[in-house]
């Protein structure tokens, strides 16, 4: 695989840049305006607290044509998730969790 990377690589060199890679170096807010904003009007909410490598596989199995533009998108998308300075909201599970009062034991059946 590396060997068929690096020759495609040469051969584009050879070619000029016919084969050229159009979001090559564009930062990832550009990206993201340029081939996400049509379908997710905001990039914020997007990540959903998901690992980095798990938006990275994400993004490049359904959208971008290089891992590089996947890369700088899931770290973007990512540092826009949570609201500036803040702590992630609080779900609604893990507030039920900590505040539920204790529920009743069974009843003992069959005595
Ligand atoms: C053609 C429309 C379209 C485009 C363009 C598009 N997406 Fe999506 N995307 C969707 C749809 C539809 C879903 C599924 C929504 C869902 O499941 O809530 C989705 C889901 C996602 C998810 C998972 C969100 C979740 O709630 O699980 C992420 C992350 C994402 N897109 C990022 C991107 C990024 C980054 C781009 C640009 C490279 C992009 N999308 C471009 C339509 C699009």
């Amino acid at each position: 695989m590396r060997l068929a990377a690096a020759a495609a690589l040469v051969l584009m060199a050879i070619n000029g840049a016919s084969a050229e890679n159009l979001d090559a170096g564009k930062p990832a807010p550009r990206l993201f305006a340029d081939s996400c904003a049509s379908c997710h009007r905001s990039p914020r909410g997007l990540a959903k607290g998901r690992f980095r490598l798990t938006l990275y596989l994400f993004l490049q199995q359904h959208y971008t044509s290089s891992s590089d533009s996947a890369s700088a998108l899931s770290t973007y998308l990512q540092s826009v998730d949570t609201p500036a300075g803040g702590r992630p909201a609080r779900t609604a599970r893990s507030i039920s969790r900590a505040e539920r009062p204790p529920r009743p034991p069974l009843p003992v059946r069959g005595r």
